[in-house]
């Protein structure tokens, strides 16, 4: 394990929990989960009005501070969730109805993935999921304790995460929406870096929404404890950053402010002139290098020789999933033939699962993680399933990402030698394929088991595909961290290749003072 990342992780607040210090991470007392308090096939506005147990998550800062906003409620023992937020507090329904006037192309599949900057306890993401359009909702661990926690726990998909000093881990041109609710990001500081970071992920075409200050700070100047001429210029300076960096300002009303990326580069030769800020990034440091890659006050500009990067180039949702995007051939041996056949093998391989584990497809399993995607083919597999799936790439694997991304599905970066940026009992499945086999000589493999057991959630399951060689060590880490574990044969019988299917089973620590 390499200990100097796992500090600068700590430092940029993106790792929580204790994953890799060769313990195991014990469940709390009295935990209780009823998955079917939060998901309702095809329904997930349920998750968003019904809740998870307090002893789950037993902060209660929002509760106290935040009461007047709406984003939960504690009653007895349960947190309920009615859809608040700081800018939606009668709900978040009606925002993103006036979002979808503002921005039409949110209702016909154009747009399907998005990203939530501090996003309190993912509101909006949940509420995008029901209308189809999938959210990776992302906030640090700071004052609003348990945030993203809270946000897992109703089954949305969330990722710690912060705007700071380094590059979120995930590929250049890949969101096709970015979102900020009041989020407190000083987007106008620092040489606008924090929106050069955001310029990097949405793709050509993309749209930035704020909501909050300083947009209509006309008529919100006064409750904001500021001057109108203060915000005035605030909301100034935000418009000439965006525009130094090809933003145009594409609609606005009331609180909700919308821009969108320049869907073509012409605009981009202007930063050439050695006096204009900020400059186009040289080819020092690679669009997609986002794993410890520090933020810089530059332009990424979108490699012109991908024709269908843009979000109007692209198929709509839901024909995108199944058409071989035009990164894969950035990929070494990507090709359209290559991803067909991968997605056919994933179907199958998905069938063969669902035999092993009937759970896949219930309301059992809702959080999914596929931890060593190639291009999100399982996790395309299980697209009509009532689950979503949080597709990880090894930061030392193929760039295979944005690829993931280009075909609406969402993931991150990460190194497994390191703790996952979530909470303990955050996952429902966890699924990998080949990853001892492929990384076990980076670092110790029980640590990695160990960082798995700490965030599937009790009772939930480990899908282990490997080679016989690794399985049957696997199993021996994993009767030690009292998972069940149970061998057996892939579809075709292949002899060198084996699937473990692990439960994680329910226990107590005798210290009944733990948690
Ligand atoms: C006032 S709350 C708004 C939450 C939510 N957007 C809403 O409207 O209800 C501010 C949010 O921004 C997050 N935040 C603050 N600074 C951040 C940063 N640098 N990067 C990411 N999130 C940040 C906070 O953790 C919190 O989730």
């Amino acid at each position: 394990m390499d200990t100097n990342h796992q500090l600068n992780g700590l430092k940029a607040g993106m790792n929580v929990g204790t994953g890799n210090m060769g313990c195991s991470v014990f469940k709390l007392i009295a935990y209780g989960f009823d998955v079917k308090d939060w998901i309702s096939p095809g329904n997930v506005i349920e998750c968003i009005l019904f809740g998870s147990g307090f002893r789950n998550v037993p902060y209660d800062w929002i509760n106290k501070q935040k009461s007047n906003q709406n984003w939960l409620r504690k009653e007895g023992e349960k947190f309920l969730f009615p859809g608040g937020g700081t800018m939606f507090p009668r709900g978040v329904g009606a925002y993103v109805d006036l979002m979808q006037d503002l921005i039409p192309e949110m209702l016909d599949g154009t747009v399907r993935t998005a990203i939530d900057t501090g996003c309190g306890v993912a509101s909006w993401g949940g509420d995008l999921l029901d209308r189809g359009i999938l959210t990776m909702s992302l906030a640090p661990r700071d004052n609003h304790e348990a945030q993203v926690q809270f946000a897992l726990e109703r089954g949305i998909p969330a990722i710690l995460g912060i705007i700071s000093t380094q590059r979120l881990p995930f590929p250049s041109n890949s969101f096709d929406m970015a979102h900020c609710s009041r989020c407190l990001i000083p987007w106008t500081e620092f040489g606008g870096i924090y929106l050069l970071e955001v310029h990097r992920i949405l793709r050509p075409g993309g749209f930035w929404v704020l909501s909050g200050p300083p947009v209509n700070y006309e008529n919100r100047w006064r409750g904001w404890n500021t001057t109108v001429e203060e915000q005035k210029s605030d909301y100034e300076k935000l418009t000439e950053l965006l525009t130094s960096m090809c933003f145009k300002l594409y609609n606005k009303k009331d609180d909700i402010a919308v821009w969108q990326k320049s869907s073509d580069n012409n605009c981009y030769q202007q930063l050439s002139s050695p006096d204009v800020y900020p400059p186009k990034c040289d080819d020092g440091t690679e669009p997609d290098a986002a794993w410890y890659t520090p933020l810089r006050p530059c332009v990424v500009v979108p490699e012109p020789k991908y024709k269908k990067l843009g979000l109007k180039s692209l198929p709509k949702w839901p024909e995108r999933l199944n058409v071989a995007p035009d990164r894969i051939s950035a990929i070494h041996g990507g090709s359209v033939s290559t991803f067909k056949h991968d997605d056919s093998k994933w179907k199958e391989r998905l069938k063969h699962y669902k035999k092993l584990l009937p759970a896949i497809g219930t309301d059992k399993i809702r959080n999914v993680m596929d931890m060593n995607t190639a291009y999100g083919g399982f996790a395309a597999s299980m697209i009509n399933d009532p689950l979503w799936v949080m597709n990880v790439v090894s930061s030392y694997a193929a760039n295979t990402l944005p690829v993931v991304f280009d075909r609406g599905l969402i993931g991150t970066y990460h190194d497994w030698c390191e703790a996952f940026s979530t909470y303990p009992r955050t996952y429902d499945l966890l699924h990998l394929d080949g990853l001892f086999t492929a990384e076990s000589h980076r670092c110790d493999m029980k640590y990695v088991l160990l960082e798995m057991d700490r965030i599937l959630r009790p009772n939930g399951y480990a899908i282990i595909r490997e080679s016989s060689y690794f399985v049957d060590a696997v199993a021996t880490i994993a009767k030690g961290m009292r998972w069940g574990c149970r061998k057996e044969e892939t579809k075709y019988g292949i002899e060198k290749e084996k699937i473990l299917i692990c439960q994680k089973k329910i226990w107590y620590s005798s210290n009944q003072n733990s948690r």
